[in-house]
């Protein structure tokens, strides 16, 4: 399979549905505080992103051909042992929790009078974790360490670059660190008016020596676990993924287009100053 080279007029679009992702993520944070629940957390997300005029993507994503299913609710919210996939519910936040929330918008930028069937919606998608009160300095770490290694990844992007880059440099990250599990069982991935597109991006040393080019789009989403990176499924709902051995677990998200020289964080958020400038755009 190869992977899209994305033209001007949909880079624009990415661009957009991108920045939308980028502020639900800026707009939640003021909600997210001890005592919330995390279905009160997807209603309010779900509402400022019908506002924009956009669709949440997870919403009944994956369902069957009787529309069986799919994914429950707007966003995901990942608490504390939860990996990835964590379904909004009437679980109270608690001090000391860390949470992610991984959001994912679809816009469709076309003339209203397209026909439904000829309509192209484009994604946004990212995640970041928010730390609840008094997290421990353990967690605290996990969260931190999770973070620097997707920044260390996305320093990688430029036209030339082999896949495989991205995930040595996010182990290599992770092992200097201590001892933390990396997981295995999901990955980033391409994006564009299809939620989930080659190439499958690995979060661990791989063998992926297809070249990075400009106008690709991708993810890069390590999940990091405090013990073993193995993860389980949820039998009852299907989706949420838990830590094998209960140990809590950090990720976060960026969709990223390279560019002819490097690359453009699409979900960027104001908040993250230090990577911008390292990126010098
Ligand atoms: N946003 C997730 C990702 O990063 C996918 C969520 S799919 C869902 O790829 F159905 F679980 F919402
Ligand atoms: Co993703
Ligand atoms: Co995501």
């Amino acid at each position: 399979m190869s992977i899209a080279i994305k033209t001007q007029d949909e880079i624009e679009k990415m661009r957009v549905a991108g920045k939308l992702a980028a502020s639900v993520l800026d707009m939640i944070a003021e909600h997210v505080k001890v005592g919330v629940t995390t279905a009160e957390l997807d209603a309010i997300c779900a509402k400022f992103t019908a506002d924009h005029n956009a669709l949440s993507a997870p919403l009944n994503y994956g369902a069957d051909q009787n529309g069986e299913g799919g994914f429950p609710k707007s966003i995901c919210t990942s608490v504390n042992h939860v990996v990835c996939h964590g379904i909004p519910s009437e679980q109270v936040l608690q001090d000391g929790d860390i949470v992610n929330i991984d959001i994912t918008c679809k816009i469709c930028l076309d003339p209203e009078d397209t026909p439904e069937a000829d309509k192209k919606y484009y994604h946004g998608d990212t995640s970041k974790m928010f730390l609840l009160g008094n997290v421990s300095p353990e967690n605290r770490r996990l969260c931190r360490v999770t973070q620097e290694s997707l920044y260390a990844a996305i320093r990688k992007v430029k036209p030339g670059t082999k896949f495989s880059e991205l995930g040595g440099t996010i182990q290599k990250h992770i092992k200097k660190a201590g001892r933390y599990g990396i997981v295995k069982d999901f990955c980033g991935h391409g994006i564009g008016y299809v939620f989930h597109e080659e190439p499958q991006i690995l979060h661990y040393k791989n063998g992926d020596d297809r070249k990075m080019a400009e106008g690709m789009i991708f993810t890069i989403e390590p999940m990091i676990n405090l013990g073993k990176g193995g993860t389980k499924l949820d039998k009852d709902d299907g989706w949420t993924a838990y830590t094998i051995d209960g140990k809590n677990s950090a990720q976060w998200e960026h969709t990223i287009l390279v560019t002819k020289t490097g690359c453009e964080i699409l979900t960027h958020r104001s908040e993250e100053k230090e990577i911008a400038k390292l990126l010098n755009n």
